[in-house]
């Protein structure tokens, strides 16, 4: 493979992403591959491959195993991914091994991590990368110190503070197990040294695996420059290897979200009750309440308020000024400025126009037992309390429909309080004319 060529004419190294994904997640009792646990509502994995594309890593190898073709679909459109399968599990070491086919002729760098961390931020990997083009280090790690370094590998330091190894603990010595310095698995290699120094390492460990850490102590013996750096916040280093890391994993990612979008301009009431998916957007000056939870790609506007005890499901936009109040649950809908819907309803696959008022307890029937139907409502309506609108239906703009209504398309049977119909398209509502 070439070798970039900058601005100023120097050549510069490429560097590829190492994605280790293919362990079945033994302790998270699942038959879903542990990298698809979602996290806010998003794969773990994705997290990771995000991080990788903004810190410009250009290409990223993911080794898969358990569900692999699973874990491959969820990803099927990404054009900068190359699947390498690992049959057999024998460690992070033989996982990077898989990859050497691939890499036969590459010449540049490679930054190595893990799946089930999703906590990684752009900024730590940038920083990795800045030191090991600085240090033009053979291999750089980003470490992290810890209260209670349990079950993570030590780092292993001589007594000037030179990198010496990884120690997993299983391995520890009782000394070893009291470093507080932990490995999180952000690595950057050389790849030709990395290449090299993998064939170099046996399964002589308590697990019986190739330890990927093995490689770094060979080229630290052979006298490579190796380094280490404190960079990762102990906050970030919790990777996801049980049911219960997954729900402190997805507290410390929902704590990131709120804080971004009150950054933001974003009110969040009681952030501790409100729960909001990675991959929601919200305006200025919006106020989200209590017990609110948002999930999926829900779009809302600015000056909104939403809740307390609402539930926002994918596909949901929501224009500026729109109000949901108490107990609404809402799906797939489009709502236009200043409509409103105040209390207990239930709102899916629907488009509805702007300054609509919708009454307590208003439900659109979406679905007849066999498919899912759409509701549209026009500008201006208002739909009186306890009213359901059977779908597929279309209530034109300035529409009144009283309070209790059933109301479904021409040619059914309808008991619609109707006063005047100004339904003009076939399969529009009986609904009446505005007061
Ligand atoms: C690993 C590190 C440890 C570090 C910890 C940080 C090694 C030997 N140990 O331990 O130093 O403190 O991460 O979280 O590297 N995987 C494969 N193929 C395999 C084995 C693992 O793809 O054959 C993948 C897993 O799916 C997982 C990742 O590698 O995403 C890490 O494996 P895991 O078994 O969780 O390693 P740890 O014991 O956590
Ligand atoms: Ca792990």
């Amino acid at each position: 493979m070439a070798k970039k060529v900058s601005a100023n004419g120097k050549t510069k190294k490429r560097t590829i992403g190492i994605i280790l994904a293919a362990g079945k997640g033994t302790r998270m009792i699942t038959d879903l591959p542990k990298v698809l646990h979602e996290v806010c509502g998003r794969p773990m994995l994705a997290f990771v491959i995000d991080s990788c594309r903004a810190a410009g890593i250009e290409h990223l190898y993911i080794i898969v195993g358990y569900g692999k073709e699973h874990v491959m679909r969820e990803f099927k459109d990404a054009s900068d991914i190359t699947w390498v399968e690992q049959k057999e599990q024998k460690g992070t070491g033989h996982a990077v091994m898989c990859c050497q086919p691939y890499l036969k002729k590459f010449d540049g760098d490679c930054v190595i991590l893990c799946g089930d961390g999703p906590l990684i931020r752009t900024e730590t990997l940038k920083e990795l990368l800045a030191k090991h083009h600085h240090e033009k280090s053979s291999a750089t790690l980003a470490t992290s110190i810890l209260d209670d370094p349990t079950g993570y590998g030590r780092i292993v330091r001589d007594s000037y503070g030179n990198l010496q190894g990884i120690v997993e603990h299983s391995d520890c010595t009782a000394e070893q197990k009291r470093i507080q310095e932990v490995n999180p698995s952000y690595y950057c290699f050389d790849w030709k040294d990395l290449d090299w120094a993998l064939g170099k390492i046996t399964p002589s460990n308590v697990k019986k695996e190739y330890y990927l850490t093995d490689a770094l102590s060979v080229l630290i013996q052979s006298g490579k420059k190796a380094i280490a750096i404190t960079a990762v916040p102990p906050q970030d280093v919790l990777s996801i290897n049980s049911r219960h890391q997954l729900a402190e994993v997805s507290k410390v990612m929902q704590s990131r979200i709120q804080d971004d979008l009150m950054n933001h301009g974003v009110t969040i009431v009681d952030p501790s009750n409100t729960w909001i998916d990675a991959r929601a957007y919200i305006g200025q000056d919006t106020v989200i309440n209590p017990f609110t939870y948002i999930h999926g790609r829900v779009k809302i506007g600015r000056n909104c308020r939403v809740g307390p005890f609402a539930y926002l499901r994918d596909g949901t936009v929501l224009e500026d000024d729109v109000v949901l109040g108490v107990f609404i649950e809402v799906k797939n809908s489009h709502f236009g400025s200043g409509t409103r819907a105040r209390h207990h309803s239930y709102i899916g696959d629907a488009k509805v126009g702007k300054q609509v008022h919708i009454g307590a307890g208003t439900i659109f029937a979406n679905y007849d037992g066999k498919t899912i139907h759409e509701t549209q409502v026009g500008d201006l309506s208002f739909i009186g309390s306890g009213a359901t609108l059977i779908a597929p239906i279309e209530v034109a703009n300035d529409s009144h429909i009283e309070p209790g209504s059933v109301i479904r398309s021409e040619g059914k049977e309808s008991s619609a309080k109707v006063k005047k119909t100004t339904s003009k398209k076939p399969g529009k509502s009986g609904a009446s004319q505005k007061r």
